[in-house]
């Protein structure tokens, strides 16, 4: 016949397992109920969770009640010093009934600042055979020894937990596999991840949701290096199409005399190279998405059969005149003023108007810095992985740096420049200077940080003429004429401000 204090034990163990078994995520949380429980139930004062740091052979506190978490939280115990470190090493319980006197105690500081132990009971947790960690309980209430059978219920509780962790661990595994399998799948397709934090981004990223839904062409617009092909991947991967396949195709890249031929394909015979029948881009993304990047530099006569397919959704093979039928979503995207290049006659106004019933535009990176920390986090997770070096994180000063700093050539120009400070970085964070963030592009400050208008307009002038004599390779007539100014005035300028051709 159980006893009452038995049958509150049991009770309390089926809980627990109830717990573990029902993929509990706050591990923290339930190794605190765990070490709560046993200590209850074994009638101590105060308790640890103490769990074994491999590479440095030291037990840190996971858990503590009675005393403060925060008080040990400071401590390590090392293997072999004091109780815990006794049974981590031997990976043997313990009952120690007479603390004071106890040779093991002697080295023990820290796993009892809060309580003077007089009793105490200490039990390894194990994975196949091995300690992993030790719970420890302090003091028996009304200055009671703990007795044989309140080590084996700890025993119980401690398997409950190193069970615990072994369920956390291998889900932990499972899911770092199922994230690397997806990544490698994108990644095989070519996808690139997209990173938010924005609220400006967030809303783009509202719109496509909605947008994505539809069969609509959409333009997407915005400065280089904004994100505008991972934008397009995103409308792409968020519609109903999203299980078939998606074109790319870079309309600069191709030269005009073979662009025809790539998008729609060609039959054999039809111009001296054409020694087979070819399917085109657009017959491969039947079902699925074209993206025709760098639209701007579509030549005119393409663009005429380019509009046929978004009207009528036909084409004809080049050296064909069957027509070929496919159903396919056009995206495009151009860092060109597209509607300057229509002014000009360079791009047709009735495609751009088809093409532009949905226009995204990718603001700059300069607009939305809530992103900058998060890119570059992300930037410098994948470059450590990929050059083998750690770092803790960015500097202040480096994250200022970066977040006062204009990007002219946007997320790509902040991708190399991450890159590269992983690569030369030598500290444990990411430095300033290891950024190399000032680009002649930007104005310099004024030296000594003097902020009178006097020296700061001069600074600009210094800074702005040293540019435009770049520009005209320090031919000071040339650079005159650029500054619409006399050449005198542009030499007198170029003594009083002491500027000197680095090359001279
Ligand atoms: N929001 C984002 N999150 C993560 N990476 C991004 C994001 N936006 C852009 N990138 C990365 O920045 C680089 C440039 O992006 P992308 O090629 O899409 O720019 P783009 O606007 O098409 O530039 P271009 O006009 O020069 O073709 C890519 O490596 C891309 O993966
Ligand atoms: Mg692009």
């Amino acid at each position: 016949m159980l006893s009452k204090i038995d049958v509150q034990k049991f009770t309390t163990l089926i809980e627990i397992n109830t717990l573990i078994n029902s993929n509990f995520e706050d591990i923290h949380a339930l190794l605190t109920q765990i070490l709560d429980s046993a200590t209850r139930l074994c009638g101590g004062e105060a308790s640890s969770l103490l769990l074994v740091n491999k590479e440095t052979q030291e037990l840190y506190f996971e858990a503590a009640l009675g005393s403060r978490l925060s008080t040990v939280k400071q401590f390590t115990v090392k293997l072999g010093e004091g109780i815990a470190g006794w049974v981590a090493q031997h990976n043997k319980s313990i009952i120690v009934n007479d603390a004071e006197h106890d040779i093991r105690q002697l080295r023990v500081t820290s796993e009892t600042v809060d309580y003077p132990p007089k009793t105490m009971l200490a039990v390894p947790m194990r994975i196949k055979d091995e300690c992993i960690g030790v719970i420890e309980i302090i003091n028996k209430k009304e200055e009671r020894e703990f007795n044989q059978d309140d080590l084996e219920w700890l025993e119980i509780f401690a398997n409950q937990a190193a069970l615990a962790i072994i369920n956390t661990q291998s889900m932990d595994k499972a899911r770092s596999e199922i994230k690397l399998l997806e990544d490698q799948l994108t990644a095989e397709e070519g996808f690139h991840p997209l990173i938010a934090r924005s609220p400006i981004i967030l809303e783009k990223i509202d719109v496509i949701d909605r947008v994505a839904k539809t069969d609509s062409s959409v333009l997407i617009l915005g400065e280089s290096g904004v994100g505008k092909e991972v934008f397009a991947e995103q409308i792409h991967l968020r519609s109903p199409r999203s299980g078939e396949p998606f074109i790319r195709v870079n309309c600069a890249a191709i030269p005009e005399g073979l662009l025809e031929s790539e998008l729609f394909g060609h039959v054999k015979g039809a111009f001296t190279n054409a020694i087979a029948n070819r399917q085109g881009r657009f017959e491969m993304a039947d079902g699925g998405t074209i993206f025709l990047d760098e639209i701007g530099d579509l030549p005119l006569s393409l663009q005429a059969k380019l509009l046929r397919v978004i009207q009528e959704k036909t084409f004809e093979k080049v050296g064909s005149d069957t027509s070929i039928t496919a159903n396919v979503r056009i995206l495009a995207a151009t860092n060109k003023d597209i509607e300057a290049l229509v002014e000009k006659g360079d791009f047709r106004s009735d495609l751009y108007y088809r093409l532009n019933v949905l226009p995204i535009y990718i603001p700059p990176l300069r607009q939305r810095p809530e992103d900058i920390p998060e890119l570059a986090g992300f930037f410098l997770t994948r470059f450590m992985a990929e050059t083998k070096k750690q770092f803790e994180g960015f500097s202040n000063t480096a994250l200022e740096a970066m977040l006062s700093y204009s990007w002219p050539g946007n997320i790509r120009e902040l991708e190399n420049c991450v890159e590269r400070a992983c690569v030369i970085g030598k500290g444990k964070w990411i430095e300033r200077e290891d950024l190399f963030l000032n680009s002649p592009s930007s104005i310099p400050e004024t030296e000594g940080g003097d902020r009178n208008l006097k020296t700061a307009i001069n600074s600009f002038k210094t800074y702005f003429i040293k540019k435009v004599l770049e520009e005209n390779n320090w031919n000071q007539t040339e650079t005159a004429r650029a500054l619409d100014i006399q050449r005198t005035y542009l030499s007198r300028l170029i003594k009083e401000l002491d500027i000197i051709n680095p090359k001279e």
